[in-house]
């Protein structure tokens, strides 16, 4: 009976990690097994570097399976003290998106996406003294998640600034509400692409130096 159990247990997760990295790699079962793990990195890296922004979506609408997935993805950024100085708005209201669309010149794309995640800092949750500044990076991190999560799943979408840029804070602010103490730092346009743009080669060795600054 154990046996059994034991046979059946080893043949299920085989057949698991089988299905799991069966997109990855036309290989064997054992040949999977023993490429999984350089595989999954693979696809991590490969997810980093195809990622580019995207400004032109279908009609297709977002789930709200999906918004939460990527809301989850920006809060697995890390933080200063792991204090996550965060709030995130998911706009999906036709008329607020629109009403977006008219705080910042270079945002026309909010008028045909379904979808747009302002990032915010809740200075309630910000750290105190010389640190403060740190929930626009703790902030960015999430944005990038989202990002990439973003091009995980098949969507496209693109970062647009807000603060530092007090008019649009100011805009945005208005728009959505938000209390004095929710600074919005971006607003990440998203939906399904209508376009596929090759992403930048940015690679420049005059942009790194090792060990001092050359
Ligand atoms: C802080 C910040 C602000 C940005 N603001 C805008 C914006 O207002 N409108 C826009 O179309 N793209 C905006 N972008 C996207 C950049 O233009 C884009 O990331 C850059 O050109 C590099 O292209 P890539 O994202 O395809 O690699 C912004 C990006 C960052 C990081």
């Amino acid at each position: 009976m154990n046996m059994k159990k034991t046979l059946f247990s080893i043949l299920s997760a085989g057949a698991l990690i089988a299905f799991c990295f069966a997109g990855c790699k036309n290989t064997t079962t054992s040949e999977v097994v023993e490429t999984a793990g350089e595989c999954g990195k693979n696809a991590a890296y490969e997810n980093i570097m195809t990622r580019t922004s995207v400004r032109s979506y279908t009609g297709r609408l977002v789930s709200s399976d999906t918004v939460e997935m990527l809301l989850r993805a920006g809060m697995a950024a890390p933080t200063a003290r792991n204090s996550q100085p965060w709030h995130f708005v998911a706009i999906t209201d036709r008329a607020k998106l629109d009403e977006l669309a008219a705080t910042n010149k270079h945002g026309r794309m909010l008028q045909e996406a379904p979808l747009a995640i302002a990032v915010c800092g809740n200075m309630d949750k910000a750290l105190d003294g010389d640190g403060r500044d740190y929930w626009i990076q703790d902030c960015s991190a999430a944005t990038e998640n989202i990002l990439l999560a973003v091009n995980a799943l098949g969507l496209g979408a693109v970062w647009t600034g807000v603060h530092p840029i007090k008019e649009r804070v100011e805009a945005v602010s208005k728009v959505l509400n938000l209390p004095e103490t929710i600074v919005p730092l971006c607003v990440i346009v998203i939906g399904y692409p209508n376009e596929s743009p090759q992403p930048k080669d940015k690679w420049k060795t005059e942009n790194v130096s090792y060990n001092t600054f050359e």
